[in-house]
């Protein structure tokens, strides 16, 4: 498995827009789904393709197609704020839902929802979520999605900290994690630093 930081002026400059605490919710909002896009625009440089013959205007070609389904898994309720940058760069992919909050106290990820298309086994799976902080939430996550018979899982977020990527490397090895930025820390209420704030309350108030 691979870790990614997504390393591209695009991505940054609208990183400054999401971390910056003075931007509203209909700028936070584009600017997480359009990072969203732009890193699902790297995970997929090595996919697999098939070809398939078609015709165009003048003649008879083969062409190639994604090999895979793929299926965008948002952890709720921040997850949602990227699903659509991602749908439409893969608008053929399909969508599961898993709900899950960090109990305050315990910072233990409680699940409260989850449902997944039927042809999870054979597709690629991309777990979608903005924060990774202790890893609690994207691990619990991808343990329910191998229990539902996913094998090829990649993780899409915008910030992480070394706490999290390494809970996550050594929970699932065989998970690459994708993020737009690598922080610092996490400080002992269990924010990334410096981080976005809360990014389900920026999102959804
Ligand atoms: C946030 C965030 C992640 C999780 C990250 O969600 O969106 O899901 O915390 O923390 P972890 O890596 O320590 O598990 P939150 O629990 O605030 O729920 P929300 O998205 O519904 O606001």
């Amino acid at each position: 498995n691979k870790v990614v930081i997504l390393n591209h002026p695009l991505i940054d400059h609208k990183m400054a827009k999401i971390r910056d605490k003075r931007t509203g919710t209909k700028e936070f909002r584009e600017s997480v789904s359009e990072v969203g896009g732009l890193i699902t625009y790297e995970i997929t440089r090595d996919f697999k393709t098939k070809p398939k013959t078609i015709e165009t205007p003048i003649c008879e070609m083969i062409v190639h197609e994604l090999e895979k389904q793929v299926v965008i898994v948002p952890i709720l309720r921040a997850g949602l704020g990227m699903v659509d940058g991602i749908h439409n760069i893969i608008p053929t992919a399909k969508i599961g839902h898993i709900g899950l909050y960090r109990d305050e106290e315990t910072l233990q990820p409680q699940v409260y929802y989850s449902k997944f298309p039927k042809d999870i086994k054979d597709s690629v799976v991309l777990v979608v979520d903005p924060m990774l902080a202790t890893a609690g939430s994207a691990c619990k996550a991808i343990d329910i999605l191998k229990e539902h018979g996913a094998t090829d899982i990649r993780y899409v977020g915008l910030v992480g900290c070394p706490e999290g990527i390494d809970r996550l490397q050594k929970e699932h090895p065989n998970v690459s994690i994708y993020l737009a930025a690598l922080d610092t820390h996490l400080d002992e209420n269990g924010y990334i630093v410096p981080g976005l704030g809360d990014c389900g309350d920026r999102l959804f108030g």
